[in-house]
């Protein structure tokens, strides 16, 4: 079975197993404990995405990652990070020790503190991931929090998502985020680009999002994609795509409810279905999902 790193559970509830003495969640990092084979497990992902992206990650995770303290050298330092972030979009990353409950995860976005997991991989499992760790959380999102539609987005997402709650409709939005934050691509003027965080922080799927005949990559649409259900524990079926990431400017700031409203009692989409009414830029082969079945059939 191919490792992957799929299973990136935001949003999703934690357990009570290991809530922290503090109600937000938040935790030191402990930037001082690193072990040198955690710093070189960093090293080791870092520079393997490092070689990988360029032609493939958006300009503007480019130019975040060029503008903070972030190397190869070491996990980096969440203060350092933060005191850059503040200068440029009032945001913070703050620790956590991995999965937080869905309430007190909106209330960080909310406020601008983006919480990221402090822990990080083992070597043993480089491509698979249980919770969002340091490198997920750090290399995948940071960057793009340094750039103003994308700040301007998350936390907007963070206020939905307390609202969300309320109404019940939690499922459709988190949807959203997952298709965008998480694994958005976005149109850019060589070609299609990555600036979501689950896809720009694993190996595999920056390849498999771009260059793999499988998947679909769809026009994003606000209403189709809250209908949409999406893979946790493997690539991607449908990657929805982005004319421009100024498109999340306009998410950022109209009112989710008449979309809920209008579509309340209409049924989910499957992952990979493709609708008539789709803008398909690429119709997927679908070989990749179809041979995981069939192996998943066969145990
Ligand atoms: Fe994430």
């Amino acid at each position: 079975m191919q490792a992957n790193d799929k299973a990136v559970k935001h949003g999703l509830a934690a357990g009570d197993a290991h809530r922290p003495e503090r109600a937000d969640w938040t935790i030191d990092q402990g930037w001082d404990n690193y072990s040198a084979e955690e710093h070189a497990v960093w090293k080791t992902l870092f520079e393997r995405q490092a070689r990988l992206l360029p032609g493939r990650a958006c300009d503007e995770f480019v130019a975040g990652m060029r503008a903070l303290p972030i190397g190869a050298d070491q996990i980096p330092d969440f203060r350092r990070l933060s005191d850059v972030l503040m200068k440029h979009t009032g945001w913070q990353v703050v620790a956590v020790p991995g999965l937080v409950p869905d309430d007190v995860f909106f209330e960080h976005l909310a406020n601008r503190r983006f919480p990221a997991g402090h822990f990080i991989r083992r070597r043993e499992q480089l491509d698979y991931l249980e919770e969002p760790d340091v490198f997920h959380d750090v290399f995948g999102h940071v960057p793009m929090l340094m750039n103003p539609v994308i700040a301007d987005y998350i936390q907007a997402y963070g206020v939905g998502g307390l609202r969300a709650q309320k109404l019940g409709v939690l499922d459709k939005l988190a949807r959203v985020y997952w298709y965008t934050v998480e694994f958005g691509l976005v149109k850019q003027r060589d070609g299609l680009r990555i600036y979501g965080a689950g896809i720009v922080s694993s190996y595999t799927e920056s390849i498999f999002s771009l260059d793999d005949p499988s998947p679909n990559r769809i026009g994003f649409d606000l209403a189709r994609v809250m209908r949409t259900r999406y893979r946790i524990d493997d690539f991607q079926e449908s990657y929805f795509v982005l004319d421009h990431l100024d498109e999340l400017l306009e998410l950022a700031n109209i009112d989710f409810d008449p979309v809920y409203a209008a579509i309340k009692d209409q049924p989910d989409y499957l992952p990979g279905d493709v609708l008539d009414t789709d803008r398909v830029l690429t119709r997927g082969n679908g070989t990749y999902h179809a041979a995981r079945r069939a192996e998943t059939a066969a145990l």
